[in-house]
């Protein structure tokens, strides 16, 4: 893994394959110093700074690559500390974090006037959220402040689900990177709005609406148009892998790849079906086939891995079968739409069953 030099690979020293308390201590010295840290949560990994350190904000934003009225979420370690971020906090922040935190959710709140603006992105809300890793937490507990962190991806691009997934550019703008093994959620947290008159679901994550609104005690608002499955082309790009991503109805793949597959195209291909079941090859082309588990947990788990994987198998396109329309796939197909929504000229239109 390249590194540049003052940035330390954190090999694991202990048998559960996690940093020794001793790297921990080193990573939350990192970030008292102003440097950023590449650390595990349950959801994906972010990239750390203080968050309370103007200096080191910039450093993260510029290493991302991410425009700075783009706000980051603060990791913090306990509901205690909820007031040092935010005002005027709802009982419901703190029923929705007593379910849920440590957890994959994000509550958006009223923001504090200390919250630096580079925090913030400029607007009067702050993102909080304490995550579920046991690293994430023994770092908080080390550094013994907020962590700022989005995903530990250049702007745009795949989140990292473990650590040899994350890019280089990454890792060399960091001053250490912590081993957490594989990312048991897969996909980013809930982002719950509660800084309105009524709570609305920013992002949709793991944790369900329908669990939500079991602690609310109220429904939830209908989630806007851009989270119905639409189109590709249409969604501001985001999560995307380098190839070209294709969505596709389920159970129309092998009939696709007899259609579409040509001489000289490597096509990678997430679905459900075993693979290549009644594809004759003899167009010519290549299949590299991720057949994805059907329960989605564990599709949520593998996907960005599973799309890492296709990207660096050098893969023409990526083609999805496209899970259930139910409630618990929310966040796959938010995901899924995203990554397909990068405006690349080669991109096929979705096929309709
Ligand atoms: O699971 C996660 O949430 C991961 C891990 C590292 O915690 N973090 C993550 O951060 O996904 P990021 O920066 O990649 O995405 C944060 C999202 C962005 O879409 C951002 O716009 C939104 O949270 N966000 C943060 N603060 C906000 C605020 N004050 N108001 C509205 N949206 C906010
Ligand atoms: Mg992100």
């Amino acid at each position: 893994m390249p590194l540049a030099s003052g940035c330390f690979p954190m090999a694991s020293t202990s048998p559960e394959g996690l940093p020794s308390s001793q790297q921990l201590q080193q990573a939350a010295d990192c970030l008292k110093a102003g440097k950023l840290v590449v650390f595990p949560t349950e959801t994906v990994y972010g990239l750390g700074a203080d968050a309370k350190n103007p200096a080191a904000l910039q450093d993260l934003y510029r290493a991302k690559g991410r425009p700075t009225d783009h706000p980051v979420i603060v990791h913090i370690a306990s509901p205690d500390t909820l007031k040092d971020w935010a005002v005027e906090i709802p009982d419901i922040a703190y029923a929705l974090a007593a379910a849920f935190w440590p957890g994959p959710m994000t509550l958006i709140l009223k923001r504090a006037r200390q919250v630096p603006d580079a925090v913030t992105g400029g607007q009067e809300t702050v993102g909080l959220r304490i995550p579920q890793h046991p690293v994430a937490l023994a770092l908080l507990q080390a550094f013994g402040g907020g962590i700022a962190a989005p995903s530990a991806n250049r702007f745009g691009r795949l989140s990292p689900t473990r650590l040899e997934d994350v890019e280089p550019e990454i890792l060399e703008a960091s001053g250490c990177a912590l081993e957490g093994g594989p990312c048991p959620v897969g996909v980013e947290s809930t982002i719950v709005d509660l800084s309105g008159p009524h709570p609305v679901v920013l992002r949709p994550g793991m944790v369900l609406p329908a669990e939500l609104e079991a602690i609310l005690g109220q429904t939830l608002p209908l989630r806007p148009a851009q989270w119905k499955t639409r189109a590709s082309g249409t969604l501001p790009s985001h999560y995307a892998p380098q190839a070209p991503v294709r969505l596709l109805s389920t159970g129309s793949v092998v009939s696709s790849l007899s259609l579409h597959l040509k001489d000289g195209l490597k096509i990678g291909v997430l679905a459900y079906e075993e693979p290549l079941t009644g594809l004759k090859v003899s167009q010519g082309g290549a299949v590299r086939w991720i057949k994805c588990p059907s329960e989605p947990q564990a599709y949520a788990q593998a996907l960005y891995a599973n799309l890492k994987k296709l990207d660096r198998e050098a893969c023409d396109e990526i083609w999805v079968e496209l899970p259930p329309e139910a409630m618990a796939w929310e966040a796959v197909h938010d995901r899924l739409q995203r990554a397909a929504a990068t405006p690349h000229p080669q991109q096929i239109e979705r096929v309709s069953p």
